[in-house]
């Protein structure tokens, strides 16, 4: 066989859909979409703490009752998967947050609208009917504008906000401004648009502009609290001070995560610290995970690590470029598939089994996702 040849085939792994929406993407879509901020050394590091840690199997365990299944707040999700939010969907496919939704709610695993989606909060509630749905929430310049947000999300059914506190300014996007990234006249952030809102004119002399001067800070985290009913998460986490600041205000969950390496350059790959931030709020605090999701197994690395669940971004987003809304549903497929393998092969009938002991950093590397936990084994404590 001559190797020069490239072999099609449909696509089997979520490498896959990267690959090939990376090709079919025009350069600024893709950018946005597979970009980091500055040299994105976070968005590489948050692979590679899945890649150097290793998984611990066990054989012969009866699995005749096993399931991939979890519950958060109350509702049923077909295993620990949430599609994150992501900004502007239909850059990358005409149905946009209705094909993502449709996708999401089609194989059971959660979907978390953006504030900046290019679909109304209502329509994407009625894509995704019948399966639980949340809203991430940026907050807007005044209070009664993110109420108006809030209000709807709550109006239209969603299940949760989750509201993401990591990037109050944007992030150092080189890859973008390389190829020259700008929204087309098409495509808006709906919600906000339809709000009418707009941002201050900026401050001289002030850091960036006096562009941080509506950014949110800890007391309208309280006023938030106060503000809604449902349960509430807080994105962009990577500090157990923050953590557990979160957990004294009354938040249900967290979402470990540096915003994809998208925003800070060099910020911590989640995994990393994700053992820290559950030893310091415990074991009822709700904790997901993101940043790097690309395998079954990274799902599973992710709960031994004290995740009760993960959200997954780009591959998801690739998918539905590749081929819309059943791209996007194979794509899910595919990795409920390979963590339902994991479970079988590490000996885990379902996903509260998953135990730290089940990782081990690979040799030579301190600080990984498994290291604090191997201490505790040594300690008797797990
Ligand atoms: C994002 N992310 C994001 N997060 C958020 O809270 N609100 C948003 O509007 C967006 N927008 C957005 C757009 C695009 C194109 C991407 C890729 C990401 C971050 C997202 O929710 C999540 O934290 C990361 O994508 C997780 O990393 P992976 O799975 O993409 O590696």
């Amino acid at each position: 066989m001559n190797p020069r040849i490239p072999i099609s085939h449909d696509p089997v792994s979520l490498g896959d859909y990267e690959a090939l929406a990376a090709e079919r993407l025009t350069a600024g879509p893709a950018a946005y979409l597979f970009g980091g901020s500055a040299d994105e050394i976070s968005v590489r590091e948050n692979r590679a703490a899945f890649e150097r840690t290793m998984l611990l199997p066990r054989v012969l365990v009866d699995m005749h009752e096993a399931s991939t299944g979890i519950t958060l707040f109350g509702d049923e999700y077909a295993a620990p998967v949430l599609v994150a939010p992501m900004g502007f969907q239909r850059l990358f496919h005409p149905s946009g947050e209705i094909g993502l939704a449709q996708a999401a709610a089609a194989m059971g695993t959660g979907f978390v609208l953006s504030s900046l989606a290019s679909t109304t909060i209502e329509a994407a509630a009625a894509a995704g009917e019948g399966a639980p749905q949340w809203f991430q929430l940026y907050f807007q310049p005044d209070r009664a504008a993110t109420l108006k947000l809030v209000q709807r999300a709550e109006a239209a059914g969603y299940r949760a906000i989750v509201v993401t506190v990591d990037a109050p300014v944007n992030g150092i996007r080189n890859r973008e401004t390389r190829a020259g990234f700008h929204l087309p006249e098409n495509i808006r952030a709906e919600n906000i648009a339809l709000a009418g809102l707009d941002l201050p004119p900026p401050r001289p002399g002030a850091l960036l502009g006096g562009l941080l001067d509506h950014a949110p800070n800890w007391s309208d985290m309280i006023w938030l609290r106060q503000a809604t009913a449902l349960p509430l998460l807080l994105k962009g986490v990577l500090n157990p001070e923050d953590a557990l600041k979160a957990r004294e205000l009354g938040f249900d969950g967290l979402i470990v995560s540096n915003h994809g390496g998208r925003v800070l350059d060099t910020a911590v790959p989640p995994l990393l610290v994700l053992p820290m931030i559950r030893r310091a709020v415990g074991e009822r605090m709700t904790i997901l995970l993101d940043g790097g999701i690309r395998r079954g197994t990274d799902i599973f690395k992710a709960l031994a690590s004290g995740a009760n669940a993960v959200q997954v971004g780009r591959p998801i987003a690739a998918a539905l470029a590749v081929a819309g809304p059943q791209g996007a549903a194979r794509a899910l497929r595919i990795l409920l598939d390979e963590f339902a393998v994991t479970l079988a092969l590490c000996g885990c009938p379902d996903p509260s089994q998953i135990k730290p002991h089940s990782i081990l950093p690979l040799p030579g590397i301190s600080g990984t996702a498994g290291a604090g936990y191997t201490r505790e084994i040594a300690g008797g404590t797990s």
